[in-house]
């Protein structure tokens, strides 16, 4: 087996998305997540203005919470946040994660999110510069590096963001922080590999999985990418 390239990277962690699932049986989803073997459930909220399409909210998070004991970690790509974390906290959210283009209070939102017992993510879009990063690392529990714009599943992974996610790992190494580096979208056991290689640790993937006719088996191919 490879040895993992920085000391400090924390576990993988994959996280099927359950967008790309069948939303008549969403429950039923939930539960071939987990039963896939899977770290996290990656829930995308979309607001249709932040992105240009409109998915689920808090009810729904809700009604998956409750066909599952997953770990859930909720994408926000919605504007005003900070109106909406108890809603999600509520709806029974592991983790928030908020898009630095979405508020002018990132700071405050992230603030908040903690506050509230659970874990706070921040997420760039893959146009954002780089060196809008380096100030949040000590206010969060994940970078989210989005790997296509933002809004639907299905696309191409735009391969450069690995300079931005070798760029984030590098600077939490020198920092000697044990950031979870999540990247999202166009995942597959080809591009997984090469964001490993560039320091990410937790994978998103949606239409890779849901294509896969045994999950648990697509699911240990994105864990086993590297090796
Ligand atoms: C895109 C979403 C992704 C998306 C990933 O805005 O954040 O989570 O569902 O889907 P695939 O794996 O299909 O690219
Ligand atoms: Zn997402």
């Amino acid at each position: 087996m490879k040895k993992r390239s920085t000391k400090s990277t924390p576990s993988i962690k994959i996280a099927p998305s359950i967008l790309a699932g069948n939303f008549g049986y969403l429950a039923d989803e939930a539960k071939r997540i987990e039963a896939s073997g899977a770290d996290y459930l990656h829930v995308d909220v979309m607001d249709g203005h932040f992105v240009p399409n409109i998915t689920i909210g808090p009810q729904v998070v809700s009604a998956i919470n409750r066909a599952t004991d997953m770990f859930l970690d909720v994408h926000l790509m919605i504007y005003n946040p900070f109106d909406y974390v108890e809603r999600f906290v509520e709806a029974g959210a592991d983790m928030l994660t908020i898009h630095f283009e979405a508020t002018e209070e990132v700071d405050e939102v992230l603030n908040y999110i903690r506050r509230c017992n659970i874990k706070a993510g921040l997420a760039f879009c893959p146009e954002t510069s780089m060196s809008m990063i380096p100030k949040y690392l000590d206010r969060c529990d994940q970078i989210l590096l989005m790997t296509v714009h933002p809004g639907f599943g299905g696309q191409a992974f735009m391969s450069e963001v690995l300079e931005k996610v070798k760029f984030t790992r590098e600077t939490c190494d020198t920092l000697k922080i044990p950031m979870d580096i999540e990247v999202d979208g166009g995942l597959d056991e080809r591009t997984t590999a090469e964001c490993y290689r560039a320091g990410a640790n937790v994978i998103v993937a949606g239409t890779y999985l849901f294509h896969e006719p045994d999950m648990a088996l697509g699911v240990k191919k994105l864990r086993n990418a590297n090796n």
